[in-house]
């Protein structure tokens, strides 16, 4: 499965960050300093939100090789998000439902129950690293 999801860092996973603004566009309000968000068009052809989509996808990836103390390993970027961002912590599973979306899309039938299950895990140890510098 983590093999499946890096190789497919270099597909149209990076879908996934845009899908995220248009379903939920109050995310939008985050990233003001990416320019033209006016609307679904707008969004797919913003290099800086392709661009944001890879380097979450990096920070995934270092959470895949350090799966034993993700924790440990996003407590900086929990911190960015939490006290500089000051992004709302309700967003990070929607984020990681787009991308649930967007590989299962991908694997079409090998998403099975039992791989939805896995990613559904890691995505949830994810979203509660990335809370824990929240107060
Ligand atoms: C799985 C969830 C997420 C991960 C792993 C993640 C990871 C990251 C990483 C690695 C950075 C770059 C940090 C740096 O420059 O040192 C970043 C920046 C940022 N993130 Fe997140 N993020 C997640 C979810 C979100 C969500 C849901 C939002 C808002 C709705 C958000 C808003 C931002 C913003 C505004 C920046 C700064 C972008 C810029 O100015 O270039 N993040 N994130």
């Amino acid at each position: 499965m983590w093999i499946l999801l890096l190789e497919l860092r270099a597909n149209q996973l990076f879908t996934y960050s845009l899908r995220c603004l248009i379903v939920y566009p109050w995310t939008q309000r985050y990233f003001g300093q990416f320019g033209n968000l006016y609307n679904a068009a707008a969004i797919a052809s913003n290099p800086k939100v392709a661009a944001h989509g890879k380097i979450i996808m990096e920070a995934l990836e270092k959470a895949v090789k350090n799966m034993d103390n993700i924790k440990a390993t996003y407590a900086e970027l929990s911190t960015l998000h939490s006290e500089k961002l000051q992004v709302d912590p309700d967003n990070f599973m929607l984020l990681g439902d787009c991308l649930t979306i967007v590989v299962a899309s991908q694997l079409g039938k090998n998403f099975t129950a039992e791989v939805h299950a896995a990613f559904q895990k890691f995505l949830a140890v994810v979203v509660s690293s990335l809370r824990r510098q929240y107060y």
